[in-house]
């Protein structure tokens, strides 16, 4: 990636943010009063706002209010949501609901994470809006448990929990080493097994917090699938082949794990695979015509048959994370597609494109047809493609190479990739959520014989 300093005037740039939001503005007028009735329920769970805020808030999040009694709106659905661990939570959705504005958050500062890449530190990158860092994820049926990061360690004692998939998989995985850590007051404790840094090496990580004896494990398979040597006599344009049929090697590693999280989607792509020279191939034959979108179903599919068949499920809890969808206004991210001065999330209706829901559509319904395909439920989907597609506000946008060394030129924007704190933060209060719940649904049915 470029180093060149910084090519934007920083006056500017304020000129320009604050011009967006008028337009932004003038964009919402039409859902005012949904966007009034969302604010003051934002209102009355976050109880007070700072000054700081009110800018913003002044602008965009409180074009009505006085049209909305407090009163009326405290009788809303808040005070009646069931907790998600509760016995009562069972049926909640986690993924359905809203963002809301939380003072109490971020859940930590990057200047005290030594686990995160120079990429995702925003803020100390020169991200001047802190805004991204203070949304909470709330349920429309149901309140999550506060994340609790002694609690997760303890729960995680001698156990393994590992992340696969690509660079967004690695993004929430430092997310989580970071919420960890933040419990953890010796900082000697946590370590790399292998005494790797956390720089942008390939292959694999494993942290071990030592008090706990637990590891947080990262795998680089962005296809999860084994990509390797094309079959003697393939045509000479095929470099490498990705084996549909096969797990990538490094399965035999994930098996035993405790908790798996694993993502696939960013690198199923015409340039990232095809381009390169590298075609799909089932059993001995390398499907010359076979289209991506086709190969991705087969990946998931074998991903799914895996889990169903080497994975011990009393043992293993596997998570699926679907989609994280990327935000490229107006282009790519070679014709000029930005993400730049996004300051707040979209809280009407989705940016994605409609690839990215081609995509998810696949997933979907191979998960839809496996999930339930046998009596016990072998794998859950972390469902944040709807939810994060909200977040263009979350990425990183010019800020990710590194304190000292200034924004990124304006045309070579990041919005793939997230702050952190931020967005995958709320991945993992699910992933915490959803993990607590499985040793909850174990105990009422203890508790019950
Ligand atoms: C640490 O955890 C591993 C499993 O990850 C287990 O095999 C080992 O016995 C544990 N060590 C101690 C000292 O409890
Ligand atoms: C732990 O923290 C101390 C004090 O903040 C620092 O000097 C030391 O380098 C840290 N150790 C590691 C392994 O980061
Ligand atoms: C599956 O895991 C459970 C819990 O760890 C263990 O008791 C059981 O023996 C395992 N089953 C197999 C077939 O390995
Ligand atoms: C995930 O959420 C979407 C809506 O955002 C829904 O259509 C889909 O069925 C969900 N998928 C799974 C596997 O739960
Ligand atoms: C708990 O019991 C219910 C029915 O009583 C059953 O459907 C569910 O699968 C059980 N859960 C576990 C984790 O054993």
């Amino acid at each position: 990636m470029s180093k060149n300093p910084s090519e934007i005037d920083i006056e500017t740039m304020a000129f320009v943010e604050v011009f967006k939001r008028f337009k932004r503005l003038r964009l919402f007028e039409p859902s005012v009063g949904v966007l009034g009735f969302f604010v003051v329920t934002v209102c009355v769970i976050c109880g007070f706002f700072y000054l700081d805020y009110r800018a913003v808030a002044k602008g965009f999040l409180f074009p009505d209010q006085d049209r909305f009694p407090r009163i009326q709106i405290k009788g809303s659905s808040e005070n009646q949501r069931v907790e998600f661990l509760g016995e009562r939570g069972e049926r909640c959705d986690i993924f359905e609901g809203d963002w809301v504005w939380d003072e109490n958050y971020p859940l930590y500062q990057s200047k005290d994470c030594r686990f995160l890449d120079d990429g995702f530190r925003c803020s100390e990158n020169g991200r001047p809006d802190l805004f991204y860092t203070k949304w909470r994820w709330q349920p429309k049926d149901c309140n999550l448990p506060r994340f609790d990061a002694k609690l997760m360690l303890e729960k995680l004692r001698n156990k393994r929990l590992v992340f696969i998939g690509d660079s967004i998989g690695r993004n929430q995985w430092e997310s989580l080493l970071c919420m960890l850590s933040s419990a953890v007051p010796n900082n000697e404790s946590i370590y790399e097994v292998n005494g790797s840094p956390i720089t942008k090496h390939k292959g694999f990580l494993v942290f071990k917090f030592k008090d706990f004896n637990c590891t947080v494990e990262y795998y680089r398979s962005p296809f999860l699938v084994l990509q390797s040597r094309p079959p003697a006599g393939a045509p000479q344009k095929v470099r490498t082949t990705m084996k549909l049929d096969k797990m990538d090697w490094n399965s035999v590693k994930w098996r035993d794990a405790d908790v798996l999280v694993l993502n696939t989607g960013h690198w199923w792509n015409y340039e990232k695979t095809i381009r390169g020279g590298c075609y799909f191939q089932e059993g001995a034959e390398v499907k010359m015509d076979m289209e991506v979108e086709h190969a991705y179903r087969r990946s998931i599919e074998t991903v799914s048959h895996w889990i169903h068949t080497e994975l011990n499920s009393s043992k293993t809890q596997v998570f699926f994370r679907t989609y994280a969808p990327v935000h490229f206004r107006g282009g790519d991210w070679r014709t000029g597609g930005h993400c730049h001065l996004e300051t707040l999330p979209e809280l009407g209706s989705s940016l994605v494109p409609s690839n990215t829901w081609a995509q998810f559509k696949i997933a979907n319904a191979v998960f839809s047809t496996h999930l339930y395909a046998s009596e016990v439920k072998k794998f859950e989907v972390l469902n944040v493609t709807r939810m994060t597609a909200q977040r263009k506000d979350g990425h990183s946008s010019v800020y990710y190479l590194g304190p000292n060394v200034g924004p990124a030129p304006i045309h070579r924007q990041d919005c793939s990739h997230w702050c952190l704190p931020g967005v995958p933060d709320t991945w993992n209060e699910l992933l915490f959520a959803l993990f607590l719940k499985r040793e909850a649904t174990h105990s009422y049915n203890a508790s019950k014989y």
